[in-house]
């Protein structure tokens, strides 16, 4: 049911949690679609604290087609970004509808991810307007959409920089263990892992954890035959929270029990900066034009999402409800490739 335009006349937007490519694309699109709707958008800066903190309430400004004209291009987010622990407290939320009412907001439009979309879902009770989230987050957890913004960027950050790791790993026979970003689910690290050829993928979804020893042992014979057989380079690569002690900890347990050096490599935060890929930009663009259609729409409580190319609108409880687990065929097939790989090698 399209809902009267008219009762939308101002929305706000905002960008919260881990900054992820893409960010700026969505933002610009917002404003563009609105625009053509004739509804005035206002930029709140750093994530949800642009709210509830006064000095970045005072910030907050109209954005123009000339602020978002050559922004599609860049990383991060000109709104800035922030993880807000005031939104976890009623004080915060009562503030955060305050600030909506006095911007005589209709509308409120977030970027982020799952903890973002929390914060949305939390102020439902203090506040009436409707509200619309976009998933952009390099870890590509959210569930209901298959990709989120930004993820395809980082994960060509990734594949860039391992192969870069993988020249002078091979000019040396060296052993590599790079660690990868995404909290706690292995998105990144299985696409970029099978996208670089590593020797071995460690992450949530073939690693329990509770078989270390064992895990410690199998690597071992693995690099001891690279090094000594082969006489060849081996990279691992590793989600971060999976290993005690992260990839620095693993490379000190290897040279332990093989007498091997291994050079732990954490990539961090590189990943989530740079210009966003031709796929992050047109994902954003699209989902930012989707946002305003469902706000026209008169649609609530909703996050855009792809599914099979295509857009759709989701619940934001069903997008919370749980992470986005890496696809099993994935998994397998990257296994799948080892065993072909060992294969070749005998
Ligand atoms: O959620 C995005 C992300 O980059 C995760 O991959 C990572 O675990 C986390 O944010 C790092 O957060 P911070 O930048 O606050 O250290």
């Amino acid at each position: 049911m399209i809902k009267d335009i008219e009762s939308i006349k101002r929305i706000g937007i905002l960008t919260s949690g881990g900054d992820a490519p893409g960010m700026n694309a969505a933002i610009r699109s917002v404003v563009l679609a609105a625009h053509h709707y004739h509804i005035e958008v206002i930029g709140f800066f750093h994530g949800y604290n642009g709210l509830v903190c006064q000095e970045y309430i005072e910030q907050a400004k109209p954005l123009t087609l000339l602020d978002v004209n050559s922004i599609i291009h860049f990383g991060g987010t000109i709104l800035k970004s922030a993880r807000c622990q005031l939104m976890h407290e009623e004080h915060g939320l009562k503030l955060a509808a305050d600030t909506l009412n006095d911007y005589e907001i209709d509308a409120l439009v977030v970027v982020g991810g799952d903890g973002s979309f929390n914060g949305l879902l939390a102020l439902q009770p203090y506040w009436s307007g409707q509200v619309v989230g976009i998933p952009g987050t390099i870890d590509n957890d959210v569930d209901g959409t298959d990709y989120t913004i930004g993820f395809a960027t980082a994960v060509n950050t990734g594949i860039e920089a391992i192969d870069k790791i993988r020249d002078t790993a091979d000019a040396f026979e060296r052993i590599f263990i790079v660690e990868l970003m995404g909290r706690h689910s292995g998105h990144i690290t299985f696409n970029v892992g099978i996208a670089c050829a590593a020797e071995q993928v460690l992450s949530f979804e073939n690693f329990t954890g509770d078989d270390e020893t064992e895990k410690l042992a199998q690597l071992t014979r693995e690099i001891v035959k690279a090094k000594e057989v082969r006489h060849a380079s081996y990279i691992i690569v590793i989600a971060e929270n999976l290993w005690r002690g992260g990839a620095a900890e693993l490379a000190k347990q290897l040279k332990q029990s093989s007498g091997i050096e291994c050079t732990p490599c954490i990539l961090g935060h590189i990943q989530r900066g740079g210009s966003p890929v031709a796929k992050d930009r047109i994902l954003a663009t699209k989902m930012g034009v989707a946002a305003l259609q469902a706000l026209i729409e008169g649609k609530t409580n909703v996050m855009v999402a792809e599914q099979d190319n295509a857009m759709h609108l989701i619940p934001l409880e069903e997008a919370v409800k749980h992470h986005k687990l890496v696809s099993q065929q994935l998994v397998d097939a990257q296994q799948n490739i080892l065993a072909l790989t060992a294969q070749t090698q005998c």
